[in-house]
């Protein structure tokens, strides 16, 4: 397994739509294996293939205390939204930033396991944070898209001042 490289915002590839993916073959195996490697030593309870550059609709998670319960999902589509919840979001691709974000409270995704077998995962809380959240990532939309400008601005800030100290 290896570990991969996560494209920080604003690097444009973040932008780049993801397409659905049709081959489940050894490569895609191995790539969902360091994905899962790369997101819990991050460590992380998400991560979409867009986030290491690698634009297909894949996003694996795990959101257990224990993290003994990873999750793939291929292809999803969200086919049922109810109810709004907000949650202190964050993102391996922004680190170190926090902010409030609104989305649906329930959701049911219909999508593909890590085989091509359909599955339908109905999902709340926590867990439906997760999945929308990713599912934005295939979508080249990153969480602070949501903030107002003047709260992104403030975010780029500390993301640059961050770099600096760290170079
Ligand atoms: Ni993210």
């Amino acid at each position: 397994m290896a570990l991969l490289t996560i494209l920080e915002f604003p690097d444009e590839r973040l932008r780049t739509v993801a397409k659905p993916i049709a081959e489940f073959d050894a490569a895609l195996q191995t790539r969902i294996d360091d994905m899962f490697e790369t997101m819990y030593a991050a460590p992380g309870i998400g991560l979409a293939a867009t986030q290491v550059d690698d634009h297909r609709q894949l996003i694996v998670m795990d959101v257990s205390e224990n993290k003994d319960q990873p999750l793939v999902v291929i292809n999803p589509k969200i086919v049922e939204r109810e109810g709004v919840q907000t949650y202190q979001e964050g993102c391996l691709s922004v680190p170190g930033i926090f902010a409030d974000v609104d989305r649906a409270d329930h959701i049911v995704v219909e999508c593909l396991d890590r085989h091509g077998q359909p599955q339908r995962i109905a999902a709340s809380g926590l867990l439906a944070v997760c999945i929308q959240h990713e599912m934005d990532h295939l979508a080249g939309k990153v969480f602070v898209d949501y903030l107002s400008p003047l709260k992104r601005q403030m975010v780029q800030r500390k993301l640059d001042k961050r770099r600096r100290q760290a170079a």
